[in-house]
């Protein structure tokens, strides 16, 4: 119930143009928020690096309503691919693609990502491509999970090879996607999910989608799939699923660099820190911006205590 309200008002403009103009509800953001400039999240990747972990980076923004804005979104992963590159922060991007231009035309997303992949192959060394020169395409509401995932094998059929995509546990046709990109040899996030969905196209109980999320990660982990040279990131701050992931990657002989864990940032920063003391590959994955509105309610929609906290320190404030 307070899940499904807050995932309606992350689409409310009064509420955000309400919202965004409180005081506390910045500083309530900035918890999973590295800041609204680049410097500041080059800075909290810096310090993820110093702690063994390695990061995504996530400028804020989806939904864009005109080329101009997409194209100037696209211009600012550009800029944050070259301060990647001149601070020597070991971090990929992930990208939207309504962010890019995807609502407006598939062409002008296409192109966008086009130069932000040119761009990231450019700066990513060859050694390092890996950590740097790649980019994930996050993947929103199910209205654009098939254009987003043909516009990936797009880009494969293009040549791109340092761009990866997210598939999510809650829809019921994730395990046909993935045999399809178990094809294609992907590099693959795989996640719950975060958007509203209805029962006829998702789980709509925890339980199903973290068994799941299982049987999804067996397929991206199994011996076909590691032949076709498949990449598994699994984005979870769920311990019992992290848990049986150490388990059967242990059972079935893949290393702790051979896939890897990925949270978000200022989410079970301990877990965090753990797993990439114990030598497993730890991604965290750090937005920052001024567009933070719509991310911020999705948090709050995953955790009613987040919701209690922020609403006790409107009343003090
Ligand atoms: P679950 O919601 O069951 O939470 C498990 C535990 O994690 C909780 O008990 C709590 O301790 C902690 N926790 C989880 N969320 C929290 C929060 N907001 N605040 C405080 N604690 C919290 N989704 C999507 O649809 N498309 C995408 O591209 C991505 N990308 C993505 C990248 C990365 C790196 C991560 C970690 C997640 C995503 N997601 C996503 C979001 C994902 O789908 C999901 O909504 C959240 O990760 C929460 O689900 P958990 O797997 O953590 O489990």
């Amino acid at each position: 119930m307070m899940r499904d309200a807050f995932l309606y008002l992350s689409h409310n403009r009064q509420v955000r143009d309400a919202l965004m103009h409180l005081p506390f509800a910045e500083t309530a953001a900035r918890r999973f928020v590295a800041g609204e400039e680049p410097e500041d999240a080059i800075c909290a990747v810096r310090d993820l690096n110093a702690g063994g972990m390695l990061a995504s980076l996530d400028h804020l923004g989806e939904n864009v309503t005109s080329a101009e804005q997409a194209r100037a979104a696209a211009a600012d992963y550009l800029d944050i691919l070259d301060r990647i590159a001149s601070s020597g922060i070991q971090s990929h991007v992930s990208v939207k693609l309504t962010q890019l231009g995807l609502d407006i035309d598939h062409d002008l997303a296409l192109a966008d990502m086009r130069s932000i992949l040119d761009k990231a192959r450019q700066v990513g060394t060859p050694s390092l491509r890996f950590r740097t020169g790649f980019v994930r395409i996050d993947m929103e509401g199910s209205d654009y999970t098939q254009r987003t995932l043909d516009l990936y094998r797009e880009l494969r059929a293009l040549g791109y090879d340092n761009v990866g995509v997210v598939i999510q546990a809650y829809l019921y046709r994730s395990q046909k996607d993935v045999a399809d990109l178990i094809e294609l040899g992907a590099n693959v996030r795989l996640c719950k999910g975060a958007y509203k969905e209805p029962p006829e196209i998702a789980f709509p109980r925890k339980r199903d989608v973290d068994d799941h999320f299982i049987a999804l990660a067996r397929m991206l982990f199994s011996p076909e799939a590691r032949a076709r040279g498949v990449y598994a990131a699994l984005a979870t701050h769920d311990v019992r699923l992290i848990d049986w992931a150490k388990r059967h990657t242990a059972e079935q002989g893949i290393g702790r660099d051979q896939f890897e864990f990925q949270m978000l940032y200022g989410i079970r920063r301990d877990l965090q820190r753990t797993l990439a003391l114990e030598g497993y590959r730890m991604r965290v994955y750090v937005p920052y911006g001024k567009e933070w509105y719509p991310y911020f309610m999705r948090r709050l929609a995953e955790r009613p205590a987040n919701v209690f906290f922020i609403a006790r320190n409107l009343l003090k404030e």
